[in-house]
Order: C-alpha cells, then structure tokens, then sequence
C-alpha cells in the first residue's frame, strides 16, 4: 500500500480525531454510513471536501471524463437529440469533478442555455471554477452556474455520473440473521462491531425474502440515499430527462449469493482494496450501485423509468465511433492509437462498457431515447 507523506498522515489523524468524538458522543459506535460520510465529506478533512488531488495520474482514480472527451461528446449528442424533441436546453449536473465533462458538453453543444452544477464539495467547487475559466471561452463559461442547493422547476437534463457510488452505505453481514455493522475504536484503530439496532436489516431481509435465501458469512451493503435523493430531484424537476451512470448491477447480480464480500471499494493512489479504515480522508470510499434499488426510488418519487443500459451500447448509439473517427482525423498514428485505446475502455465489455451502466429517468416528458434499447454494436 503507498505510505502517503507526514502532511497527509497529518491530515487523516485529525479526521481520525473528529470520528472518534463522534463515537464518543454516540456512545460507542457508528453506523458505517456515517463514518462514510465523515471520511469522504466531513467539512475541510473529508476526501472529498478537503484540497488534495483526486482524479487523474496524480489522483486516486480516473472517471470517463478524465478518461476521454468523447464521454461528454456522447452524452453531448444525447442532449442534442433530446433538445430537439423539446427538452429545454439546461444541464443540471450532480459532482462535477474536475470540472472535465462540462467543458466536454459546453464545447460540443454552445448553445445550451445554461450549465448548473450541483457539488457537496466546497474545494472540487472551487477547482472546477478554476479549471473552466481556463479552458472555456468567457462566453461558455458565463453559462455555468454553481448551485448550493437544488434549483426551483427546473426544465432540462440532469446528470450524475458516479455520484451515487459515493453516497454513504450501510454495512450488513448474515451469521444466522443478518445484523448491520457499525464503526468502534479500539485505541489501535477503528474497527467493526454490531449496531443493536437497524433499519437497514429490515430493508435487508425483504431483499432477501424477494431474491431468494443467501448464504452465512455474506457481506454486503445498502445505500438507503437514494429514495430521498432522487424524492427531493423530482420535486425540484418540472419537466426533465435524468441520466445516472455508474458502476452497478441489477438486484438480482448485487445480491447474488457468489457475491459474498459485497462491492466495498477504496481506492489509494490507483490500488484498489477493500479496507474503508486506512487512512480516512486520504482514499475514496465507494461502493456499487443497486440500479433496481435506484429505479423503485425514481418511480416511487414521480420519475418514469426510460431504461437501464450498459454504458458501451449507450455511447455507441450516441455516435462513439463517429466522434472517435472526427477526433481522430488526419491525427498522428499516436493520436489515433490513443483513441482507439479511450473507445475500447469507455465501451468493451471486459472494460467500462458492461460494468458502467445509464439509467435513465424522465419526470413529466415522454422522449424517445433510442440509445436505451439494446442492440448497437461496433460496425
Ligand atoms: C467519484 S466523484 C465523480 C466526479 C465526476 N462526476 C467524474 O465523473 O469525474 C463523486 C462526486 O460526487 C459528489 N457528490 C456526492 N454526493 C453528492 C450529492 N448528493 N450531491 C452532489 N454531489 C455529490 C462528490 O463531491 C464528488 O464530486
């Protein structure tokens, strides 16, 4: 594992220091969705909240936009195709990162209207502002908006790419019942006890009785953000396509009785482990989604369900190859390799193409999105 330097070590003690209290004042123990939530956006430590590099060479991952601009040229031409059967010409997009895949949307369409960001991260805020005055022409980038809280009626598209995995998640484990795992101290480290009480083993055992009796010893988790999330987007939204892309699987794939250590993942300096305590605000913490979870939430909340499709079939219908061959051009044999390289891992199966999945919503519109049917290929 990279030992990161004093600075840093520094840096994750006193975020240590703050669960701890915390702990403290609850009397011994936390749900793991609250140390999630403090070790990723505790105000000025957490990973997400605090100014140390994420994304990229020098981060602890990379995300599509950081991978390629043809991600946001795809859903681009996804926004374009909407805006022309009527959707209003806005983007409302959830966890900007780095700021990559506005400038990727703005560049391609120039005529949305407006761009509006919505980031729990006051630091990432900050970056991206930085990062888009540099890159976008003063009139693009007089379009984007950072918003501190949901916007009023909002008409447009909303986007969320790899934001739901980093919602805070309740850990479950099944001896003979399942019981959910919370956070202690033992004065060497933090460490797993049993909560005496939980909501989530409820919301555990109807999956469960639904999907069919899983095995003992089997870990995994639930993400209860997303009913009141996707609530609180569809009460904002007057008429609106929502597109959620991330790493997922089905109900019946998460919970799937092989799966028996869950999809807990953190990632340090581009290793990826399954341990969440090391070094709290120095790595990402995240974990996959459950899209059927996600699509009872939407339709629960007011949302239509236009489909669940892999992100490589949803890329190739929104012109992929086309946009990899305009970039490509009359480019170098290097430019072009590196191309072919950033559309096989945006779209191959063994690659982001299957893992990665859209989901898309619409509240109060019925567009056709064709990219949502299975059926495009490479040709
Ligand atoms: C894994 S990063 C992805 C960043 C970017 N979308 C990308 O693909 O490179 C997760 C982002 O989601 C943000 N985030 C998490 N929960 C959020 C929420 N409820 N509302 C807005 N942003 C959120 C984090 O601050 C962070 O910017």
């Amino acid at each position: 594992m990279p030992v990161p330097d004093d600075a840093a070590i520094e840096h994750s003690m006193r975020l240590v220091s703050a669960i701890i209290e915390r702990i403290e004042q609850r009397g011994g123990v936390i749900g793991f969705d609250e140390y999630m939530q403090m070790a990723l956006y505790q105000p000025g430590l957490g990973y997400y909240a605090a100014s140390l590099p994420k994304f990229g060479a020098a981060g602890d991952f990379v995300t599509a936009p950081e991978i390629s601009s043809l991600f946001g040229y795809c859903l681009a031409r996804q926004a374009d195709a909407l805006i022309a059967q009527g959707c209003a010409a806005e983007v409302l997009e959830f966890g900007a990162g780095s700021g990559k895949l506005c400038a990727q949307i703005l560049e391609f369409l120039p005529t949305l209207a407006r761009y509006q960001i919505l980031d729990l991260s006051a630091d990432l805020r900050q970056r991206q502002q930085q990062y888009l005055m540099e890159r976008l022409s003063a009139e693009l980038f007089h379009k984007i908006e950072w918003l501190e809280r949901l916007p009023r009626d909002f008409d447009g598209i909303v986007l969320a790419n790899e934001v739901l995995d980093a919602m805070p998640v309740h850990i479950l484990h099944k001896q003979d019942d399942w019981q959910e795992l919370g956070v202690t101290y033992r004065g060497q480290g933090f460490a797993w006890q049993a909560l005496a009480q939980s909501e989530a083993v409820g919301v555990m055992r109807h999956i469960e009785s639904r999907l069919g009796e899983l095995p003992r010893d089997y870990y995994s988790e639930l993400n209860l953000n997303y009913q009141p999330w996707l609530k609180s987007l569809a009460e904002s939204c007057r008429r609106a396509v929502v597109l959620i892309i991330d790493y997922g699987y089905e109900q019946s794939q998460y919970y799937h009785a092989a799966r028996q250590r869950g999809t807990l993942t953190c990632h340090l300096r581009h290793r990826v482990h399954g341990d969440p305590f090391i070094y709290p605000g120095l790595q990402d913490i995240t974990a996959f989604v459950d899209f059927d979870a996600c699509a009872d939430a939407a339709e629960a909340s007011g949302f239509d369900i236009a489909g669940l499709i892999g992100q490589g079939q949803f890329l190739l219908a929104n012109g992929l190859l086309d946009e990899a061959q305009r970039c490509a051009g009359d480019g170098d044999p290097m430019t072009q390799l590196a191309i072919s390289q950033q559309v096989a891992t945006l779209s191959l199966p063994q690659e982001m193409g299957e893992k990665f999945k859209v989901l898309a919503l619409q509240k109060n519109l019925a567009l056709d999105i064709p990219a949502m049917q299975r059926g495009y290929a490479y040709g």
